[in-house]
């Protein structure tokens, strides 16, 4: 693992924004993966302005969502497809039916899920998987005791992640606890994938992706068998690692051994 730690959250957005425009320079039909949330939000809006500056196109990319809640359309204003539309694909100039996010009002989920799979297959597989960390360690939402095989499927949300997310919903507005995700298997065919954790409230699940055992118990931690995955911390989300030091000192290195 890659591990980066970075001052402020807007140089972990820069450095994020800094990995796609990379990636869709050298190759202008990456597949990209995408997450929701609160963690991307300010990566979304550096890449907007890149593109609005004239950086970077993603006329030819393609892009798959970790994930959607289960019971809502994509109209729907606390759908991860709207969200998606709203915060980025809007305002760049992806094509929409290049854009998938699983679909949450399917009449058959689980045909549902196996289709994305194959969709992602047939894409030729995910260049640039981007990932934000519950602070119980899940990724998509891979609960703790996902199988670390996992394909996309339905999942049930722990009451944490359920509360979690309650900020972005009205008081008395249906909050689904179940979802469409990504699979950690599917997440793991990615070729590169780039988790980004800012705040101290990751510091915990941070900890224990980087420093504790690879375990169901923390779905991040499986990032530790994947060859080409880059953690992009704040200083307080890093707070609980015990190496710090050393990672800083790998970083260093790299930077020299790059020329930069
Ligand atoms: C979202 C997703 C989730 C979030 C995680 C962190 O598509 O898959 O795993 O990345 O819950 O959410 P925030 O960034 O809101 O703290």
């Amino acid at each position: 693992m890659q591990i980066v730690i970075l001052d402020t959250p807007e140089a972990v957005a820069n450095y994020g924004a800094d990995q796609f425009v990379a990636r869709l320079q050298k190759k202008p039909q990456a597949v990209l993966g995408l997450a929701t949330g609160s963690t991307p939000i300010a990566l979304y809006r550096e890449l907007i302005r890149r593109y609005q500056a004239g950086d970077v196109s993603f006329a030819q990319a393609r892009s798959f969502n970790l994930d959607e809640y289960l019971g809502l359309d994509g109209d729907h204003p606390q759908s991860y497809r709207h969200f998606m539309n709203a915060e980025l694909f809007s305002q760049i100039d992806i094509d929409l039916a290049h854009t998938q996010v699983p679909d949450g009002a399917a009449d058959d989920p689980l045909a549902a899920c196996e289709a994305y799979e194959t969709a992602i297959k047939n894409a030729g597989l995910i260049d640039l998987q981007l990932l934000g960390i519950g602070r119980n360690g899940h990724i998509g939402f891979n609960e703790p005791s996902s199988s670390l095989a996992s394909r996309t499927r339905v999942k049930t949300l722990t009451p944490d992640t359920v509360e979690a997310n309650k900020r972005f919903f009205k008081p008395d507005e249906f909050q689904p606890n179940l979802a469409i995700t990504m699979g950690i298997g599917t997440i793991m065919e990615a070729r590169h994938i780039l988790l980004l954790a800012t705040g101290e409230s990751k510091a915990e699940a941070i900890r224990e992706a980087v420093e504790g055992p690879v375990a169901a118990r923390c779905p991040a931690s499986i990032l530790q068998m994947h060859p080409r995955a880059t953690l992009v911390l704040d200083r307080a989300a890093a707070r609980g690692l015990k190496d710090v030091d050393f990672y800083e000192y790998i970083e260093r290195e790299n930077q020299r051994l790059l020329g930069g």
